[in-house]
């Protein structure tokens, strides 16, 4: 099968078309025949070498990915031959065919597309454990989450609004924001002009929001507090803006504040398959009846991945990019 590779790191050039054998599913596994592959920032941080692939996973790119049910294990239930279905995967998305647990495969929401359906995975995966899970974002609650505009961002705004919360959010460009705000964002702050710390005290009458998730950490750590009502929380997934930040810690005192955050990729499949029925049974509904809904940017041929990087580093993109490989 065709695959891209990294066979040294670099930038969007070091995106290679490849070949290796098709892999054999293990007993609780399925084998894809790949449709469609999503991108993600976390490919292009792999593609730098600064994120490697986590033990037993394939060494190419590729966190999720879409297409037919082409082969199951002997220990598999859930799924047939045939099937159209989504995955989170470990690696390996970039790809004609791969392997995954099936605790880690959903079905294609509704009347999706092929190419909608691999945009899904990696962030309502994300969205879905940080904000209510680890975030514990409750009825009646507000959220703000940076980078609306990204993948994650278009997710998270969608899914809390359609489950009747108050979202803000920030973005990098006015259009950006106006984007956001049509998906559903309250108000959508430009952190390039505005103070998205000062507009979340107007916003919310000086109470703050109670859960915020983060992808730029360093740099934001000490703004992010700032911005938390009473027992408010701080979910981290990123460090965009660095490793290390300040915090004001009488301030996590006083109004007894969490701050706490998690990686998706290196996660045991126990995990993965708890989020998984979650997303079935709210998520996944949602999706089929068109509440909730995909934003695909732009799609690149499997051979063109290098492009989709690029784009993807130009942040010029609103939602996903999608590698076609056989959609
Ligand atoms: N921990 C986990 O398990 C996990 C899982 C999935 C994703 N992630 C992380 O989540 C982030 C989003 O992933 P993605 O694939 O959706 O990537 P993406 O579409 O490339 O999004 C990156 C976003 O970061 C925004 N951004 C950059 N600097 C910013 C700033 N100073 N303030 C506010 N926003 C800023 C960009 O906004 P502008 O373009 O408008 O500047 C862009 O929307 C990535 O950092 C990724 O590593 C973490």
């Amino acid at each position: 099968m065709r695959i891209i590779d990294v066979p040294q790191p670099g930038g969007p050039d070091a995106l290679v078309v490849a070949q290796r054998p098709v892999p054999t599913p293990q007993a609780t596994e399925v084998l894809i025949k790949i449709a469609a592959a999503g991108i993600n920032r976390a490919d292009v941080l792999q593609r730098k070498g600064g994120y490697p692939p986590p033990a037993g996973a394939p060494s190419y790119p590729g966190l999720e990915a879409s297409g037919i049910v082409a082969e199951v294990g002997s220990a598999v239930r859930d799924f047939k031959v045939g099937d159209k279905v989504c995955a989170l995967l470990q690696g390996g998305g970039y790809a004609e065919y791969c392997t995954v647990d099936e605790g880690q495969v959903l079905p294609v929401p509704g009347a999706l597309s092929m190419i909608e359906a691999a945009s899904l995975p990696e962030a309502y995966f994300t969205v879905w454990s940080n904000v209510f899970g680890f975030g514990r974002l409750q009825p009646g609650e507000t959220l703000l989450v940076h980078g609306g505009s990204s993948g994650i961002g278009v997710s998270a705004i969608q899914l809390a609004k359609a489950l009747g919360h108050t979202v803000f959010t920030t973005a990098g460009s006015d259009d950006k924001c106006r984007f956001c705000e049509q998906l559903g964002a309250k108000r959508a702050i430009n952190y390039k002009s505005e103070d998205f710390v000062a507009v979340i005290a107007e916003e919310t009458g000086k109470r703050g929001v109670n859960v915020l998730l983060d992808m730029i950490g360093g740099s934001y750590l000490s703004k992010n507090l700032a911005c938390l009502a009473i027992e408010g929380r701080l979910v981290i997934i990123a460090t965009q803006g660095g490793l290390k930040g300040e915090a004001e810690l009488l301030r996590i005192m006083q109004r007894r504040l969490t701050i706490t955050g998690s990686t998706l990729r290196p996660r045991e499949v126990a995990f993965k398959r708890t989020v998984k029925q979650q997303l079935l049974t709210t998520v996944w509904p949602l999706l089929a009846k068109g509440q909730i809904q995909p934003i695909v940017d732009q799609v690149f041929p499997l051979e063109r991945a290098n492009e989709a990087h690029a784009y993807m580093e130009s942040s010029a993109h609103r939602g996903k990019i999608v590698i076609a490989v056989d959609a």
